[in-house]
């Protein structure tokens, strides 16, 4: 597979980007890549077309938002006039991520590649909150200082490029994740960060001086007795000539330290081995014409480029040729890019999934039974189910037992017709176990084709249902998560009821899991452990607005709860049928939430609760 000569339509060909409004906001990432970032854009060129796209939308992107803030003005001082367009670009960003879309092409790319490789927008909030301050003339005092920067405003942008790397190499793991179980991993990823920037710090030099910037920490000055006033009147002395040669030491020192982080696919090694190389040439460009740096970026020497590139491309190409790339982006529909409007550059409108894909009411039952009348206290609000005996179903009818499988999806499907129907506001229904990899390998790749197939054809049904996922990232393959994850987008607006969907679920970990966040946000001092209530910790758990369970319904005749909701169950009426979930249908429900209204639910106390005014969060103590 040789990557570099392919022209952009192919790559945005291969990249399953086709509508033209939107490959023009990607054609313009690249430019300004290639154009601005020389040494980005190379390493681009190592990697497959869907995650070279991905590279150029957010180096594109990024590197126009921050020339909003370095555009020419009043050197170092506050401009009003850039700080206006800066915030107009934000907020029109903050508008197109909420609505999926993008109001003009640059932001098109970059929302359509979050949205693609689900990048959260908070790391680029981090960085929007850096320029803000840089619009009004930023200096920094100690290396300390500098480095904070650097942690704020290049690190989350490396942790994103890395997280399309990790996916690269078959990792669905978050680098953040990395980061808090490996801490080592951080401090050298982090080391990696600081050496790019102090290289870039004294390559851009002179653009900086332009802007009457220096970006450098008053100290190192000091060290060495260089003066600001020397630097803005770009006199190269002696002082100056050993700051670049103290600086690039650190630099260097730095790079050198930085271990390759521990990657499966061979040819992403190839590519973060060659980034660093690229570096180290440029930092000795650098540091080879001293006084010149007051004046010009120095160019990378293209014989030593060269050499440096032709053997990476070939080992690169060898290497994703042995191994190809192991995943499919998942790329959304995006409302096409439109002229700014306004200071915000957007319209408020309701969101386009919305307006696209108004609901559609759930088809009648074939039989034409149509829901029981309930009154309102009667009628529980959430209904979780355990949808077991699909194997055991097969078997009986000498059918694999992934046809019971398939078949349990159907069931889902009309249950969940039947629950719009009954007015039901939260349905939970356990897909898929953190026991269940267990299962024999054919089982598995069985089930990790029907949930994603049978997610699609929830949402494909365009029904008032908004989908949650509930559980955990690692293990599960790659498409299973983006399709999880596409539904939720798609369906967010929905609003007739909530269904959760709990695949790769275990109580206990999510338990655990919402327990270890807390104990981080303590140690960094954001949560008071003091204020820790039963309501707060709920806000931890996978979903956070899911309520306490009323009804927990188990089919296939076993009598357990299998740790499946323990947090939201401890007071749920438990309903065991001996029916084999492919043999349910919405009538099973229904005959169900009749049997709970029938029960008297207490709570530990004495008077009957009406189901709705249950206490939620699990409160209530002794109970029965
Ligand atoms: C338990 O039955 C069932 C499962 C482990 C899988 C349930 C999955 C579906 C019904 C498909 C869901 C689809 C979507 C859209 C989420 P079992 O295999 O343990 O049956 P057994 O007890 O008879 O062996």
């Amino acid at each position: 597979m040789g990557f570099p000569p392919v022209p952009p339509t192919c790559v945005y060909q291969r990249s399953g980007i086709h509508d033209a409004a939107l490959r023009r906001g990607y054609e313009a990432c690249r430019r300004a890549t290639r154009a601005t970032g020389e040494i980005e854009y190379a390493v681009s060129l190592l990697l497959p077309p869907p995650l070279r796209t991905a590279t150029w939308a957010l180096y594109g992107a990024v590197r126009a938002v921050d020339d909003l803030a370095d555009a020419p003005g009043s050197a170092g001082e506050a401009d009003p006039g850039r700080a206006g367009r800066l915030e107009a670009w934000i907020s029109a960003f903050d508008t197109d991520v909420r609505e999926g879309r993008g109001s003009d092409p640059v932001r098109q790319a970059l929302i359509h590649t979050m949205l693609t490789w689900n990048l959260p927008p908070g790391f680029l909030h981090t960085l929007f909150e850096e320029l803000r301050q840089d619009v009004q003339g930023r200096q920094f005092t100690t290396w300390q200082e500098w480095r904070n920067y650097n942690r704020l405003i290049n690190t989350p942008l490396m942790l994103r490029a890395g997280s399309l790397l990790l996916r690269a190499a078959g990792l669905s793991t978050e680098p953040e994740a990395i980061a808090a179980s490996v801490p080592e991993a951080a401090v050298a990823w982090q080391t990696a960060v600081d050496a790019i920037y102090l290289t870039d710090a004294l390559v851009d030099l002179s653009d900086d001086l332009d802007r009457g910037h220096v970006p450098l920490p008053q100290e190192a000055l000091d060290e060495v007795g260089v003066r600001r006033t020397d630097l803005l009147a770009r006199r190269a002395t002696p002082e100056f000539e050993e700051l670049v040669r103290r600086l690039a030491d650190r630099a260097r020192t730095w790079l050198n330290r930085t271990p390759l982080p521990p990657v499966l696919h061979p040819a992403v090694g190839v590519a973060l081995g060659a980034y660093t190389d690229l570096y180290r040439l440029r930092l000795k460009a650098a540091a080879d014409v001293p006084a010149a740096l007051l004046h010009r970026r120095p160019a990378l020497p293209r014989t030593a480029r060269l050499r440096l590139l032709l053997p990476a491309q070939a080992k690169a190409a060898l290497a994703w040729g042995l191994f190809p790339f192991p995943i499919q982006p998942c790329p959304p529909q995006l409302a096409p890019a439109q002229a700014p409007e306004g200071p915000g550059g957007a319209k408020e409108t309701r969101s386009p999934a919305a307006q696209r894909h108004p609901a559609v009411p759930p088809p009648p039952h074939p039989s034409g039974a149509r829901p029981p009348q309930l009154p309102g206290e009667a009628m529980p609000r959430h209904v979780a189910i355990v949808m077991d005996g699909n194997g055991r179903w097969a078997t009986a009818r000498g059918l694999p037992r992934t046809d019971g499988h398939r078949a349990g999806a159907d069931a889902l499907i009309d249950v969940v017709h039947g629950a719009l129907e009954i007015g039901l506001k939260y349905l939970t229904v356990y897909a898929f176990s953190t026991e269940n990899w267990k299962r024999p390998a054919g089982e598995l790749h069985a089930l990790m084709c029907e949930i994603p197939q049978g997610v699609r054809r929830m949402v494909d049904e365009k029904l008032d249902v908004r989908v949650r996922w509930a559980g955990a990232r690692s293990r599960l393959p790659v498409d299973v998560i983006e399709e999880l994850l596409e539904a939720e987008r798609t369906t967010r607006d929905r609003t007739g009821m909530t269904l959760t969907l709990c695949v790769n679920y275990g109580g206990r970990a999510e338990i655990t899991a919402a327990a270890a966040k807390i104990v981080q946000e303590a140690v960094a001092g954001k949560v008071d452990p003091g204020s820790i209530s039963e309501h707060a910790f709920a806000r931890y758990l996978h979903v956070p607005e899911l309520p306490d369970v009323d009804l927990l319904l188990r089919t296939g005749g076993d009598q357990r709860t299998s740790n499946f909701l323990p947090w939201h169950a401890t007071y749920a009426e438990l309903l065991f049928l001996d029916t084999p979930w492919p043999d349910v249908d919405r009538r099973t429900l229904w005959d169900a939430i009749e049997q709970c209204a029938h029960r008297t639910r207490r709570y530990g106390s004495v008077p009957r609760i009406p189901a709705q005014h249950a206490p939620r969060g699990g409160q209530g103590a002794p109970a029965t």
